[in-house]
């Protein structure tokens, strides 16, 4: 949600924060501006819309030539998305720029004090507070970076601030509370950012940023310090993949690179997990064997896709440890004064691990000293940063808003870590492990398998462009993935789409059947008796209401053929594998179903990456 960079070096600012933002643009992009450090003034542009905008209106003028810049692309909170509200915002003066991602709660507060001493402010923004704030601690003589925290001190909320001023050519400043913000260490040149992406092709070298830190950069240095002004310390990291991970490398979208990516992340998060004797890798664990075996209750907490993953853990989490599971959308965890103590384990699910209502029902958990295991995609974010336990997904960077991979990847590591909790609690032993291991091992070919057969799905899509509803119905694991298919064909397609509990289908949803309407529908495997007959059952009373039936079963299912007017067909896997095949076809559906449609498939409307705002 909103994404920031800094340069300082030897380079043109402008190429290096523009390039910066388009790796960055998957995080908002309702506008976008820059502001570079030229002779004693500061240059902005700023455009409502996509960044291609700004692009056009910048090339229509001669910005000055300059190796000092900040930029910023937007997902509009406080104020409409409009040129006037576009960051970057500036200090009473002109000389203090600054943009943000986050919300400043006490803004309101701030900005009755600033107008009552007299000073107009040019927007409806909490950011532009912060830039006169900023520009006033300099007019008392402040360097910029002791006027950063000084405003830092004064700010309620979340924020990442990334300032620079015209009275010092070459600096940026940034800090950060609840938001994410990385420090990319080059050769003569250092950046920051929201994500790695942004610096990626200049270097690998990271620093990440703890709570309350402000980082100055020049060309040659990287000064950490907390908002009291004490030294401190950045974390050092290594960024292991290469800037290919960030490009559409040849897909016409992110989403459809990172659809055939699937197999691989799969793999990836597969990989050397578990030692000969059953053992798995967390990738940090602050939590002994004997704290896990005292656990008698866990609770999922997570967001959108991520929480699809979740309701899926609970039945593998249950299946394996036999601890009770619950879970919930971590928005309203944190708001219902959840019975949570220190037996307790949350296990929290975000593919960028900044999701702020994830964040806070984490730092809700804690308080109440549960233990909280993180799964995240992202190495050093803050959600696997304030955990006791972190497992990655290995899945890359996952640039198309709506998330495919990162999902997938989470449903392996909730297998995993049910594994590892059944063996530490003497439920499960090494080889019966390293048996549900192999069968996880095939996934990766079954869900290339399945890539190679989607072709009559894309067609159908094509065919069904113009309907204005679809149904998703599941039944065990396979609601969730209905759950998935709906709410992806939402965010892309922005259409109608409903999943549903097949049980529940008498109870309600049976009612919006009509002549055409298409259904999908997860098949359980045939092994799998009365729930496999049960929704065939289902099938059979929506076909006779009219329904187009879109079927998703196991490959040679005879049983489901007759009621269906679209068979989809899924390599035979175990009942709880069978979401890793399933949700495939409903995502390749939902990004043909968008481009049929005219829609932006990796920017869709009112949508952002990683929601870091509550
Ligand atoms: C946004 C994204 C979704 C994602 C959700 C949770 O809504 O558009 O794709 O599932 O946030 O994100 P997280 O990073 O916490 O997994």
């Amino acid at each position: 949600m909103c994404g920031i960079v800094g340069y300082v070096g030897a380079k043109p600012a402008l190429e290096v924060v523009l390039e910066g933002l388009r790796r960055l643009e998957y995080r908002g992009y309702d506008s976008a501006g820059v502001a570079l450090v030229a002779g004693d003034a500061l240059f902005t542009e700023k455009r409502a819309g996509k960044l291609a905008k700004l692009d056009k209106a910048l090339s229509a003028g001669t910005p000055p030539a300059a190796t000092t810049g900040i930029g910023h692309t937007r997902w509009a909170t406080h104020g409409a998305p409009n040129d006037r509200n576009a960051h970057p915002h500036l200090g009473a003066g002109g000389r203090v720029a600054v943009v943000h991602n986050g919300i400043i709660e006490n803004f309101s507060a701030l900005r009755a004090e600033l107008e009552s001493a007299g000073q107009e402010l040019r927007s409806e923004t909490d950011t532009e507070v912060a830039a006169h704030l900023i520009e006033a601690e300099i007019d008392k003589g402040a360097d910029l970076t002791t006027a950063m925290r000084q405003v830092c001190r004064r700010l309620d909320g979340a924020f990442t601030l990334v300032a620079t001023t015209c009275d010092d050519h070459d600096q940026v400043v940034a800090a950060r509370r609840n938001s994410p913000l990385v420090v990319g260490l080059g050769e003569g040149e250092n950046f920051v950012a929201s994500d790695v992406a942004a610096f990626i092709e200049h270097t690998r070298e990271a620093m990440e940023l703890a709570q309350d830190q402000v980082v100055t950069i020049t060309g040659e240095q990287v000064l950490v310090t907390d908002f009291a002004g004490n030294p401190s310390e950045g974390k050092r990291f290594h960024v292991d993949w290469d800037i290919a991970a960030a490009e559409k490398s040849g897909y016409d979208y992110f989403m459809l690179k990172e659809i055939a990516e699937q197999p691989q992340a799969i793999a990836d998060t597969l990989l050397g997990r578990f030692t000969d004797d059953g053992r798995l890798h967390l990738d940090e664990i602050r939590l002994s064997d004997e704290e896990l075996r005292g656990i008698d209750k866990i609770i999922v907490i997570a967001c959108g896709t991520a929480f699809h993953a979740g309701l899926l853990a609970k039945y593998v989490i249950e299946h394996w440890t036999r601890i009770p599971c619950e879970v919930e959308l971590a928005s309203e965890f944190r708001y219902r004064d959840p019975i949570v103590d220190r037996d307790t384990m949350v296990i929290a699910i975000s593919q960028s691990g900044e999701t702020m209502d994830t964040l806070m029902a984490l730092r809700h958990a804690r308080e109440q000293r549960a233990k909280v295991l993180a799964i995240s995609n992202t190495n050093g974010s803050t959600i696997p940063r304030e955990s006791d336990a972190v497992l990655y997904t290995r899945a890359g960077p996952e640039i198309a808003v709506a998330s495919t991979k990162a999902f997938l990847t989470q449903i392996v590591a909730c297998h995993l870590i049910a594994l590892y909790l059944a063996q530490v609690r003497g439920l499960k032993y090494g080889d019966e492990i390293t048996a549900i291991l192999r069968q996880l091992e095939r996934i990766p070919s079954a869900v290339a398998e399945v890539l190679g057969t989607v072709e009559p799905v894309r067609q159908l899509a094509r065919e069904l462009g113009d309907v204005e509803t679809v149904l998703f119905l599941g039944r065990h694991v396979g609601y969730p993935v209905a759950l998935e298919g709906a709410l992806k064909l939402k965010e892309l397609a922005y259409m109608h789409a409903e999943g549903f509990a097949a049980g529940e289908l008498k109870h309600g949803p049976i009612a919006l059947i009509e002549e055409g309407v298409p259904v999908f529908v997860i098949v359980p495997p045939k092994g799998r008796g009365v729930l496999h007959d049960k929704m065939v059952s289902n099938i059979a009373e929506i076909r006779a209401r009219g329904a187009r039936t879109i079927v998703l079963a196991e490959q040679g299912d005879e049983a489901v053929a007759p009621y269906a007017d679209e068979l989809i067909a899924l390599p035979a896997v175990p009942t709880l594998l069978q979401p890793l095949v399933a949700t495939v076809p409903l995502q390749v559906f939902s990004c043909e179903m968008a481009t049929v449609r005219g829609h932006d498939v990796d920017q869709p409307r009112n949508l952002a990456k990683s929601v870091t705002v509550e």
